[in-house]
């Protein structure tokens, strides 16, 4: 096939949503009319945006792109990222081999699925606790506060060792990071706030150290290694286990947050869904996998820089420009989900891309099923009468936050029906 530069204008990422479960529409039309767009970047830079699972998959698993964020542009931020920002150390989601390398086998075996199960009846007990204390205070209910935000974010503060009360302080930090058009001096003042505390929590470690992520990794299972600042017990240094400590406490409670929240909304919207997870505890997973691939909350891409010159998806790609894959596209393509715009718990939607594909593959993707796949299903049954309190349409959206969700999910049901 010959290889040849679209010629249409560069166009902003499509960002407008008919329905809120729906990626915006503009992306069936793209899927349709090529396999690569000139898409352009709010720094004033032109690259490429990939629609369609086989050309996202490919881009995510080809090494010869990028996902260092000094190389990349930012799909919705203006500023670039400060090239010699010390922030930047032990954040591996945006590292390349051998660096990235060294913290994935780091860290993976923590986060393997046999682990991860060991975690299923700890993680039963906090969802039954929340449901129990939503029965007890009655209806009405806003879903976000009282089940999806505390569920994710008790995990990961006990699997890390970061305490639970500070949760206030941190969540507020990480929204500013995750909300578009916030200025390059708030985002930064967020992060240098999110990094001083997880530094002190670092150095804490080192001296009182607990059985939970954190602790281990700086002392290790044999007491401490040095003092402040020397390389920890797993060879990083306590700047670099800041970073990772950061990445995993954020990615660790906003995305599955906001699937718990958005994946429930979406169930009351179509009871026929609902009725059979309720029904059919066999369901469960399936049920996860086709949420996932249905909702795909991270809405902007994933994003990767070229390191040469090179051809995908049928376009030249010159050296250092930004080619954004679609995961939100690639999971609605109907050449790899027949009928993609349906909501199926029954279909087998287990090569939805939700978490990334390729090295990069999301760390926590069992944790999180773990977290969906008890919280779903018993919150279902729990209040087998579950409804929104408001109208679907007046549910607010995240269209404003690097991950999709709602920002409230008003509920109600019936005292009596248990
Ligand atoms: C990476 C999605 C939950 C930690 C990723 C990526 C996606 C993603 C799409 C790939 C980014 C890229 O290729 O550039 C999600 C979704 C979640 C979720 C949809 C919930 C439903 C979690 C949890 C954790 C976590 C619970 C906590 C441990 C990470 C980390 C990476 C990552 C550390 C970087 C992996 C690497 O670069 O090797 N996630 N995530 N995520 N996620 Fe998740």
């Amino acid at each position: 096939m010959s290889v040849t530069r679209r010629p249409s204008a560069p166009a902003a990422l499509p960002r407008h949503r008919d329905c809120p479960f729906d990626p915006p529409g503009a992306y069936a039309a793209l899927r349709e009319e090529g396999r690569a767009s000139r898409l352009a970047f709010p720094d004033g830079t032109v690259g490429w945006l990939l629609t369609r699972y086989e050309d996202v998959t490919r881009l995510l698993a080809d090494d010869r792109f990028s996902s260092d964020r000094r190389r990349t542009s930012s799909p919705v931020h203006a500023f670039p990222v400060r090239r010699d920002d010390r922030r930047m150390l032990g954040s591996f989601i945006g590292m390349d081999p051998p660096q990235h390398t060294r913290y994935r086998r780091l860290l993976s075996k923590w986060f393997t699925a046999r682990g991860m199960r060991g975690l299923r009846p700890r993680i039963e007990e906090i969802v039954d606790d929340h449901l129990a204390a939503m029965e007890r205070a009655g209806p009405p209910a806003d879903l976000v506060p009282s089940f999806a935000q505390p569920i994710p974010s008790l995990v990961i503060c006990e699997l890390l060792g970061v305490p639970y009360e500070d949760r206030a302080d941190f969540q507020r930090w990480a929204t500013v990071l995750l909300r578009l058009g916030q200025d390059e001096a708030e985002v930064y003042a967020a992060r240098d706030a999110l990094w001083e505390y997880m530094r002190e929590l670092i150095d804490t470690k080192r001296y009182q150290p607990d059985e939970a992520l954190l602790s281990r990794l700086v002392v290790g299972d044999h007491g401490t290694p040095g003092g402040p600042g020397t390389a920890t017990a797993a060879g990083l240094t306590d700047e670099e286990l800041t970073g990772v400590g950061l990445l995993l406490l954020v990615a660790g409670h906003e995305t599955t947050a906001n699937m718990l929240a958005l994946g429930t909304y979406a169930l009351l919207c179509h009871p026929e869904q609902s009725r059979r997870v309720r029904q059919r505890p066999e369901l469960a997973e399936r049920a996860v996998e086709e949420l996932l691939r249905y909702l795909t909350i991270v809405q902007f891409g994933t994003v990767r820089a070229a390191r040469e010159d090179l051809e995908i998806a049928g376009v030249r790609v010159r050296a250092g420009e930004t080619v954004v894959g679609s995961i939100a596209s690639a999971n609605r393509d109907p050449a790899r989900f027949p009928d993609p715009d349906t909501l199926d718990v029954t279909r087998d939607a287990a090569d939805q891309v939700a978490f990334g594909h390729g090295i990069h593959q999301c760390l926590g993707q069992h944790l999180a099923r773990m977290e969906m796949s008890a919280g779903y299903p018993a919150l279902l049954r729990r209040f087998p009468t579950l409804r929104l309190a408001v109208p679907p349409d007046q549910v607010p959206l995240r269209h404003d936050m690097l991950v999709y969700g709602v920002h409230r999910l008003p509920v109600t049901w019936d005292r009596t029906a248990r």
